[in-house]
């Protein structure tokens, strides 16, 4: 018999372990409300998926309106009338030439199919060779084994090391813990040179691809790049015949404030992955996205060994698309460059003074907060003190969500917190959010 006020037995494999959850029951905008009526500020958008904010009924009546027509026909054996006037409309914004749009059901699905195609049009064009995939340290790809390997993120890596391996990894752009702080210009260059150096002790005819986020995601939480550094990655790529995805599936949709974030940077990738935002969390849906020649070699043999049971799904189609108007008829992609730019000044007004805060950084409504036991040093704060959990959860206590990830100064030590609320969220909230960060951080004996 289960005592009163004991915890009620679950059969569900939870994803916080040993914490017990209360229950979402709905949400309108940036807020999320659970079953006891308690008031969350999603300021972190769950894990930075949500773009256009909770509770969009636009977005599902065009759910309902597909799921009445036809919820699921093979990929195989038909299209749709929705994935067709997505991919039409979505095709002009995207930053790849000629693009071909493959759906998915989420980002590491996304990142196991690009990261194919670039095998399959390397096999189509008789260069058997290149199969080898270059990424970054400190990254994110997906938890998906092929994701997982060219993800550098070490404390997911380590229980699966045995299946890992294949990737190799060049250093990420961290300027705040860039090895050779005085360079002049940014250290693209020198990143650049780093990877050239990588495809050429692998020998360029062995390497497929190399993978990167264009703004760190939540590893290195929202390290922006210096701006001579996508140029430099792009031309040493394109000189040895190595394809570039770019791993939008944080970055898409509006998120640093432009459509997708390579166009800060005026790069066209070979191939880009998309999740999270694509839909806003309203289905779960991610893409490949392949240029015109990519796809026309793949394309010219016949077929492309792949698929998944929900891939080119006809509903995830119809939110998708619905999301995409809606981001456009709010101009929701300016929203979240002006009150990205907001928050980072409510941000800096409150924390910039905060002994125990390094850098706040970050594009449009994606936002990263490094903790540091030193300013001056910037060492970080050790990791047995489980410093952002504990600040996450003063957080959460005070009804303020948000995003954390820990090891970014060395894999293990490092301690983050992440900004990435929906586009509507007012100022008033952006302003509170703030406030209640400084306050987390006093609850936990910082500052
Ligand atoms: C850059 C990037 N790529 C891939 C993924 C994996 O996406 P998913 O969790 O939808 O499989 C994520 C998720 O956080 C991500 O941020």
């Amino acid at each position: 018999m289960t005592e009163p006020g004991a915890p009620r037995a679950s059969h569900v494999f939870s994803r916080a372990i040993g914490r017990e959850l209360p229950i979402a029951d709905h949400a309108e905008g940036a807020w999320i409300v659970d079953a006891a009526g308690r008031r969350y500020l999603d300021a972190a958008g769950g894990a930075i998926v949500i773009g256009i904010g909770h509770g969009d009924a636009g977005v599902v009546e065009a759910l309902a309106a597909q799921e009445r027509r036809i919820a699921y026909a093979h990929g195989t054996a038909f299209t749709s009338e929705a994935l067709e006037a997505y991919a039409d409309e979505l095709a002009p914004l995207l930053p790849v030439d000629e693009p071909r749009i493959y759906p998915v059901s989420g980002g590491s699905e996304a990142v196991e199919t690009a990261l194919k195609m670039a095998r399959a049009y390397h096999l189509a064009r008789g260069e058997a060779s290149r199969h080898k995939v270059i990424a970054r340290r400190a990254s994110y790809h997906g938890n998906t084994v092929g994701a997982l390997d060219a993800s550098g993120r070490e404390a997911l890596r380590r229980p699966y090391a045995p299946w890992l391996g294949r990737a190799l990894h060049v250093s990420p752009a961290y300027e705040y813990r860039c090895e050779n702080p005085d360079h002049p210009h940014g250290c693209g260059a020198r990143l650049a040179g780093e990877l050239e150096r990588a495809i050429l002790a692998e020998g360029p005819e062995t390497v497929a691809c190399f993978i990167a986020e264009p703004v760190s995601g939540a590893t290195l939480g929202a390290a922006v790049p210096p701006d001579d550094y996508w140029p430099a990655v792009a031309q040493v790529c394109r000189r040895h015949g190595v394809l570039i995805i770019a791993d939008e599936v944080m970055t898409g949709f509006g998120r640093t404030g432009r459509w997708f974030g390579v166009d800060h940077w005026d790069v066209r990738p070979d191939l880009m992955t998309l999740g999270k935002g694509t839909t806003s969390g309203y289905w779960p849906l991610g893409a490949a996205v392949a240029s015109g020649s990519v796809y026309e070699a793949i394309a010219a043999t016949g077929s492309f060994v792949h698929g998944f049971t929900f891939s080119h799904s006809a509903p995830g189609a119809a939110v998708a698309r619905a999301v995409l108007r809606r981001l456009r008829e709010g101009n929701l992609v300016e929203a979240s460059r002006d009150k990205g730019e907001l928050l980072r000044k409510l941000l800096v007004s409150e924390l910039a003074d905060h002994p125990s805060v390094g850098d706040i950084r970050g594009l449009g409504l994606m936002v990263g907060v490094e903790l540091v036991a030193d300013r001056a040093t910037r060492a970080p704060l050790p990791r047995a003190e489980r410093v952002t959990e504990r600040v996450v959860a003063a957080a959460r206590d005070r009804g303020l969500l948000l995003y954390s990830s820990t090891g970014c100064a060395d894999g293990t030590n490092g301690d983050l917190v992440m900004f990435g609320p929906p586009f509507v969220i007012s100022d008033d909230d952006l302003g509170w959010a703030a406030a209640t960060t400084r306050e987390a951080l006093g609850a936990v004996g910082l500052g």
